[in-house]
């Protein structure tokens, strides 16, 4: 308020002064004058704005820093980034032909027309231009900096495709760039329960990662899909272990090349998440019923933890469904934050709270076509995203470490531990009889420190209005002060400029972990 008054004060001073002058004689302004009105009528229409936000709380940090990016412009055309290729599977149709469903990255802010060529039996091509949706708002909509978001696009092909088509962003099959779709794998029956996990990115902690594989194949997940950025060669050879008997599959999730956001962590974690969710979410269609989006470190339980069944999730999952049959995902909460050896140390977990909790993903695979981290988008053929309450279980989470649980009741984890004992004791003689026989570098939770650490930077960070928005805490993840070998999904983009629209297409040439 004390700028309001000075800007009121500054403005009746400025008048008193103006009037008392115009009756002498009328003149121009000298230019000199007519810059300071001008900065005077600025300083009070902001001092008056401010004030006014400031005495409303109506500003905040968030506020100020998206009206500082909004004076940051890029001029580069559109740039469309091809991540994925799908067909659509023929039960999810209710029209005859055959579709690709593409799944890429683009400015939210701009159209995105794509079409697809693909070669009819007479030779000539058949082309159709894409219909596209976006799946959501980019970090923040609002400004250039941050406008990257996911899109879908589909489109009719010819109905012999299989190998390869062109998708271009004119309707001339020569401004297009070859694709390779994924060939789609119908195993029937479908599996039950599959997991898309979150990106691996600079990935150490071993233990916690055999916990969460373990938990989740003794809880009845069938297949666990892991895309990796990079990860340690330890935990790297674990997960190749579990992908040749069959219970994970790896999939390169390459760094996308560097959008105005200049932060690697932000490219893989923050905004990637959600694109590698939809990504999991197509590929796994065509072979699973149900598919629940998490981290490593996120387990679905029954409410009372003590009465849990070894393979019981799906059946969970299931009753939930059968119980809301318009339903095509569910959201479910997030309960509580574990510390680390939380089997044995965790006596309480926090009370069920319905009301502004983070949540879980689980989809039925045929009736929804994205996901977007704590929630669904684009459902198929009416089907909606229902919350549940938590009567029939929780999500725990046990990453971060923590002293105190806010309105706590007694848990008991026994059962749990008796069962994990149980099926670890038979992995390390069976598939993983190798490695238990090697000695790994001991995993560490020094880097949950560190997680910490820079949770708080990054909200300090904040404060200094120097970062952008789009860099969200999630850049925080484990990072290390010592050296650890380590693998990479390492990727060629191919593009192609088309001088028509002046845009490009790329799409990524996976190369090797
Ligand atoms: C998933 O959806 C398909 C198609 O609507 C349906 O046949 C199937 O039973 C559903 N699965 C579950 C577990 O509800
Ligand atoms: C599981 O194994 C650990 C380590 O061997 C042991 O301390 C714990 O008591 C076991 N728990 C159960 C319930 O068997």
């Amino acid at each position: 308020m004390v700028r309001v008054v000075m800007g009121m004060a500054g403005m009746f001073t400025f008048l008193r002064r103006f009037s008392s002058r115009l009756p002498t004689k009328i003149r121009l302004f000298t230019s000199k004058e007519a810059s300071m009105i001008i900065f005077r009528i600025a300083l009070i229409l902001s001092a008056t704005l401010f004030g006014m936000a400031i005495y409303q709380r109506t500003i905040n940090m968030w506020a100020m820093k998206n009206i500082g990016d909004t004076f940051l412009r890029k001029e580069i055309g559109s740039r469309q980034i091809l991540l994925g290729t799908f067909f659509r599977e023929k039960s999810e149709q209710n029209f005859d032909g055959k579709f690709v469903i593409v799944h890429f990255l683009g400015d939210t802010r701009m159209e995105h027309p794509l079409y697809c060529h693909t070669m009819m039996a007479n030779g000539k091509t058949m082309t159709t231009r894409a219909h596209v949706q976006r799946i959501h708002r980019g970090k923040r909509a609002a400004n250039d900096i941050c406008s990257w978001a996911g899109h879908l696009a589909e489109c009719e092909v010819e109905v012999h495709t299989h190998r390869e088509l062109r998708i271009g962003t004119t309707a001339d099959p020569l401004e297009s760039l070859l694709i390779h779709p994924e060939i789609p794998k119908h195993i029937r029956p479908k599996a039950d329960l599959v997991v898309c996990m979150a990106p691996m990115y600079i990935y150490i902690e071993w233990e916690i990662l055999l916990l969460g594989l373990e938990t989740w194949l003794s809880m009845g997940a069938q297949k666990i899909i892991v895309p990796v950025q990079s990860a340690s060669t330890t935990a790297y050879s674990i997960l190749k272990k579990y992908q040749e008997k069959g219970y994970v599959e790896i999939r390169e999730w390459p760094k996308w090349p560097t959008l105005s956001d200049v932060n690697p962590n932000g490219l893989v974690l923050s905004r990637g998440i959600e694109e590698s969710h939809v990504n999991c979410l197509l590929h796994t269609k065509p072979w699973a019923d149900l598919v629940v989006f998490t981290d490593i470190d996120d387990f679905y339980l029954p409410a009372d933890p003590s009465n849990v069944i070894i393979g019981g999730t799906p059946a969970l999952f299931k009753e939930i469904f059968d119980e809301h049959p318009q339903a095509g995902s569910l959201l479910l909460n997030i309960e509580i934050q574990f510390n680390f050896n939380f089997l044995q140390n965790t006596k309480f977990k926090q009370n069920c709270q319905v009301w502004r909790m983070k949540t879980r993903v689980v989809v039925n695979a045929s009736r929804v076509d994205s996901v977007n981290m704590h929630e669904t988008g684009i459902h198929r053929f009416g089907y909606v995203q229902v919350r549940v309450p938590c009567r029939k279980g929780h999500f725990y989470h046990f990453r971060h470490s923590h002293g105190t649980v806010p309105s706590p009741t007694e848990i008991d984890m026994t059962t749990l531990q008796s069962i994990l004992n149980r099926s670890w004791k038979k992995r390390l003689f069976s598939s993983l009889n190798t490695i238990a026989a090697s000695q790994l570098p001991p995993s560490s939770i020094e880097s949950f420190e560190d997680f910490d650490k820079c949770m708080g930077a990054i909200n300090a960070e904040h404060w200094t209005m120097k970062v952008s928005r789009c860099l969200t805490p999630h850049v925080c993840f484990s990072r290390l002060k010592r050296d650890v070998p380590c693998v990479a999904a390492r990727a060629d983009y191919a593009f192609h400029f088309s001088a028509i629209s002046s845009s490009y297409i790329m799409t990524p040439k996976v190369c090797c972990l």
